[in-house]
């Protein structure tokens, strides 16, 4: 089937591009961060640790994780919003760190792209996942316009905020990006767009337009 992979830091805009896309084209969309922030949330309510690799993959491969494009279930239980806490999001780029829970979460994403046409959003999806993704797209923003947006998602954006949230961006991109297993890089073939100064319309646009040329004749 058919995969569109976004890439690219947190706060870039992957998931609010990802989901218009794919309603869009009337395809599927999987966000692959929920995957591992599932990962993450099981782990800290069974108290494994965040460092032990054998036992976070085990866990990974026991849980069953339905990212539905309304809600995240984990054995069933909707834990949309849990995954999205600040305890979560300070323990998931240890967990996403290593690669056996990494291969675990992959093999279940190329499944669903081998049954269904999706746009899949995440790090590693065009240089790992779906390396023969009909489209790769990385999409960027300064840190300011990342950190802008995700203090306006929490409600506020005021200064103290904005900075709170780019201090903590910058050190998930870092984590992100210096792990040794699957790293955050824009995929060799990967079109590059830069979002500070776009709207969500551009950017789908821009994407849609550069599908159409490859899929096109
Ligand atoms: O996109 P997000 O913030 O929900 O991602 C949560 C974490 O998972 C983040 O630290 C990056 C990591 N991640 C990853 O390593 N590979 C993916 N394909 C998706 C997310």
């Amino acid at each position: 089937m058919t995969v569109v992979a976004i890439d690219g830091p947190a706060g870039a805009g992957k998931s609010t591009v990802a989901r218009a896309l794919a309603r869009a084209l009337g395809w599927l969309h999987l966000d692959t961060g929920a995957m591992y922030r599932a990962v993450a949330l099981a782990a800290l309510d069974s108290g494994v640790d965040a460092m032990d690799e054998v036992e976070l993959a085990e866990l990974a491969r026991r849980l069953d994780i339905e990212a539905t494009p309304d809600a995240v279930l984990v054995d069933g239980v909707d834990v949309s919003a849990r995954i999205r806490s600040a305890e979560v999001t300070d323990t998931v780029a240890r967990v996403a760190a290593h690669a056996r829970v990494r291969s675990v979460l992959a093999a279940r994403q190329q499944a669903v792209a081998r049954a269904a046409d999706v746009v899949m959003e995440g790090r590693d999806i065009g240089a790992t996942v779906a390396p023969g993704a009909a489209l790769k797209v990385y999409l960027t923003a300064s840190l300011k316009a990342r950190a802008r947006r995700r203090a306006l998602e929490l409600g506020s954006g005021d200064a103290a905020t904005v900075d709170a949230e780019a201090a903590a961006l910058a050190a998930r991109d870092r984590a992100d990006s210096s792990r040794r297993a699957s790293p955050l890089a824009a995929a060799p073939d990967a079109v590059v767009v830069d979002t500070t100064d776009l709207t969500v319309e551009d950017v789908v646009g821009r994407v849609l337009a550069e599908l159409r040329a490859r899929t096109d004749g």
